[in-house]
């Protein structure tokens, strides 16, 4: 049998002296090509384990037992053999993107980066042409190079995160929970790249994962985790036919979807407890809203191509909501989905059409007639009952400091 490429022995983390451990003598091997699922509830430890064996945690955590990586202890790398440790050999996707993307950074420069830091002998050419494919590969069209992360959905984002993971071709890529944020088609399409370049390039996949569905599909091998302990480990099917543990056995149910299905319609009420009809009163009216971006390209860049290059996240949307109404909101990684809901809430100035919001204390008007809505030049009508904080040049100016993005947002908007 083949030498693993990755073993954990029997490691324990406690964050802090003297806490308990949150990961409590674990222990698995990983080889070349091989996809390990790594799945457990929220908080048993699964973020923690991938962590410590990347050496990520601060110095404060107490880190035990031992990870080895192609027979060599990951807890004895020198700083320069860490760095291309992190990278080169093993990848990590974090769960939330925005941890690994600089928000005043391009998305071309983030690869940029990547590459000039681990491969300093390509050329500018060569990189960028390296970094075009890999986005690529993950649906990120090169017109989108030039644009800052907040320019881009959730699900963008972490397709973006997942480019970077894959830029330098790593031996082994730790991916937790890589697809959270995006729909089932996107997710699919994820994994069936991630679980391609597994079998091509003989990489091996640690899966970290609450979803013990999606982790079987795309895993050879599953370890089951609870509180802190690998309960459970073996092949997808041994696992799914004979689980042992009776934890194994809640998760599996939950995954066939055996549990009972709860009505989840819930009868709305007023503030006074007094309930109303679903088809009484309009509440959130939105005509022809639309909220288009403009992509910033240099002269040369427009001179060569004049091609209309606005995206258009939101275009033409009209939809009613009256109160009692539940409206579910669905459609695939960056069609538009956020950016409607922040429109809606007045954080984004729409590029034209109207949103009309009002309850029932206060009754439908038009808005022109109303003394509780006002009107801009633009159209946009607010009720009295939106967040005044929104339209406030100080919370504004406090949002700016704590989010720089935000500055970045107004100069990219077309005019309305
Ligand atoms: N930096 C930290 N300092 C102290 N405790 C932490 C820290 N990070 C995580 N923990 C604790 O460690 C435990 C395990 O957390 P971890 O993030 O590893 O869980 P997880 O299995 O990845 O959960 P999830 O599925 O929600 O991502 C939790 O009790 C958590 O509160
Ligand atoms: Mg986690």
């Amino acid at each position: 049998m083949s030498e693993p490429l990755f073993s954990v022995e029997n490691l324990h983390v406690a964050y802090h002296k003297g806490q308990r451990n949150v990961v409590d003598g674990v222990s698995f091997e990983v080889r070349a090509g091989d996809r390990l699922g790594l799945v457990g509830e929220s908080g048993c430890g699964k973020s923690t384990l991938g962590r410590a064996a990347m050496r990520l945690l601060s110095d404060d955590a107490q880190v035990g037992g031992q990870v080895k990586f192609q027979g060599r202890s990951v807890f004895d790398l020198s700083p320069s053999e860490l760095r291309r440790f992190r990278g080169e050999a093993v990848a990590l996707i974090f769960q939330d993107p925005m941890t690994r993307l600089d928000p005043l950074m391009t998305i071309g420069e983030h690869c940029l980066e990547t590459l000039k830091a681990h491969e300093p002998s390509l050329s500018a050419q060569q990189a960028k042409q390296r970094a075009i494919d890999t986005l690529k590969s993950v649906k990120i069209p090169e017109s989108r190079w030039a644009q800052f992360p907040h320019e881009f959905s959730g699900g963008m984002r972490q397709r973006v995160a997942i480019a970077l993971a894959l830029l330098l071709n790593p031996r082994l890529m730790v991916a937790d929970e890589p697809t959270t944020s995006l729909d089932v088609t996107v997710s699919a399409q994820i994994l069936q790249e991630l679980t391609r370049l597994c079998t091509e390039r003989e990489m091996g996949l640690i899966l970290i994962s609450h979803d013990l569905a999606m982790v079987a599909e795309y895993c050879d091998r599953i370890a089951v985790m609870y509180d802190g302990k690998i309960v459970e480990t073996g092949t997808t099917q041994s696992v799914f036919q004979n689980p042992q543990h009776e934890y194994t056995r809640s998760l599996i149910g939950a995954a066939l979807h055996l549990q009972k299905k709860t009505d989840t319609r819930r009868e709305a009420h007023l503030p006074d407890g007094e309930p109303v009809s679903s088809d009484t009163v309009p509440i959130l009216r939105l005509r022809n809203l639309r909220q288009h971006f403009a992509l910033e390209r240099n002269w040369m860049a427009q001179w060569f191509d004049r091609s209309d290059q606005t995206i258009r996240a939101v275009d033409d949307i009209n939809l009613e909501l009256s109160t009692g109404e539940i409206l579910g909101l669905v459609g695939e990684s960056g069609c538009g989905k956020s950016t409607l809901s922040r429109t809606i809430l007045q954080l984004l100035h729409p590029t034209s059409g109207e949103v009309e919001f009002w309850s029932r204390l206060d009754p439908p008007r038009s808005s022109a007639a109303s003394p509780a809505a006002s009107s801009d030049s633009d159209g946009v009508s607010r009720s009295s009952r939106l967040p005044q904080s929104t339209n406030d040049d100080r919370a504004k100016c406090v949002r700016s400091l704590v989010h720089p993005s935000v500055g970045f947002a107004r100069r990219s908007q077309t005019a309305g």
